[in-house]
């Protein structure tokens, strides 16, 4: 009978003998596709696999060191490639969404390029492609990488033979179900939808240092509490926000001149269209009182109560 244990089982023997003593390459970007590709694979060729983790900076508090701790352990050869100065010396002066996210597109896969020369000749490269991308690409071609990976094609440098994509027949929630089963922790099985470039694009102008640890002291808050109040899984998607304002505010016997933050918070079945998420005042309240005592240099939150359309769900 279908279980995921068994799909697992099958899997595995497949992939082993379809690699042999081959080498397999994956990009980890710790969402959840790539990460149960990466447990999948790590279960069925161990050693033979190497997962290329490039943490560009931008990941939310704490994240890269949980992608860190679900693999390093693992039997597999784990790379994390921490790339934030290179990162941030490409975007010094930029402030237009489409450059960041152009930017670090390019960047990324010259990061990728850079740590996985230095391996040599690799036979298959391993791709967490799932059935909706499957569908969405329209031709089934293996050899697109997920667009909203912002990765714009493989490194043709890469001297491999095919494409490994153990996912591919899979629906989002049994993606999720098989990392339960190869025993990922839950908090990385049930991750949020999070876009490739990151915070960089929750940023809203140019990215500073200061700016971007403002942002995820402030995110930290608002996901620390939204969890707490049973929220997490229900609101499909939802992040702060740095936007680019200051405003006059007072505090102490003070008068302060800081960042305004915004939160956003959506329900939505497909991500094209989306609603604001009906987050309760006493929820909201408990996250603002919070954000501004603790938080330094944001001195306003607000929440943002737009639909998609006509807003999108990212600010950039
Ligand atoms: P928007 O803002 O277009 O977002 O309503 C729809 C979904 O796509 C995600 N998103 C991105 N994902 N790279 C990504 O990988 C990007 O540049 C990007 N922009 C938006 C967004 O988080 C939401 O889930």
């Amino acid at each position: 009978d279908w279980t995921m244990g068994n799909y697992a089982k099958t899997a595995i023997a497949q992939i082993r003998e379809k690699v042999g003593d081959g080498r397999v390459l994956l990009a980890l970007s710790g969402g959840v596709d790539s990460s149960v590709c990466a447990a999948l694979l790590s279960r069925a060729v161990g050693k033979k696999l190497t997962c290329i983790f490039v943490d560009h900076g931008f990941l939310r508090k704490n994240e890269g060191d949980e992608v860190e701790a679900a693999f390093a352990d693992k039997d597999i050869n784990f790379i994390r490639v921490n790339a934030k100065a290179a990162f941030m010396e490409k975007l010094n002066g930029v402030s237009d969404p489409e450059t960041k996210r152009k930017t670090i597109g390019e960047e990324f896969i010259r990061a990728f390029e850079r740590e996985s020369k230095k391996l040599g000749t690799v036979d298959f490269l391993a791709q967490g492609t799932i059935y909706p991308d499957v569908i969405e690409s329209g031709t089934g071609d293996a050899a697109v990488i997920k667009s909203h990976h912002n990765v714009g094609g493989l490194p043709d440098y890469v001297d491999f033979q095919e494409i490994i994509e153990p996912l591919r027949l899979l629906f989002k929630d049994e993606v999720r179900q098989l990392g339960i089963e190869l025993g990922l922790p839950e908090n990385l099985v049930w991750r949020q939808p999070f876009p490739g470039p990151g915070l960089a694009i929750r940023i809203i102008g140019e990215i500073t240092d200061e700016k971007l640890s403002i942002l995820q002291d402030a995110d930290w808050i608002f996901r620390e509490e939204i969890a707490k109040a049973g929220l997490d899984r229900s609101i499909h998607q939802y992040f702060a926000v740095l936007t680019n304002m200051r405003s006059v505010g007072v505090m102490g016997d003070g008068r302060t001149y800081d960042y305004t933050l915004a939160l956003r918070g959506v329900t939505t079945t497909d991500f094209m269209t989306a609603d604001f998420a009906r987050i309760p005042y006493e929820v909201l309240e408990v996250i603002s009182a919070r954000i501004v005592n603790e938080v330094k240099n944001i001195n306003r939150v607000v929440y943002d109560i737009t639909t998609k359309p006509p807003a999108t769900i990212e600010w950039e």
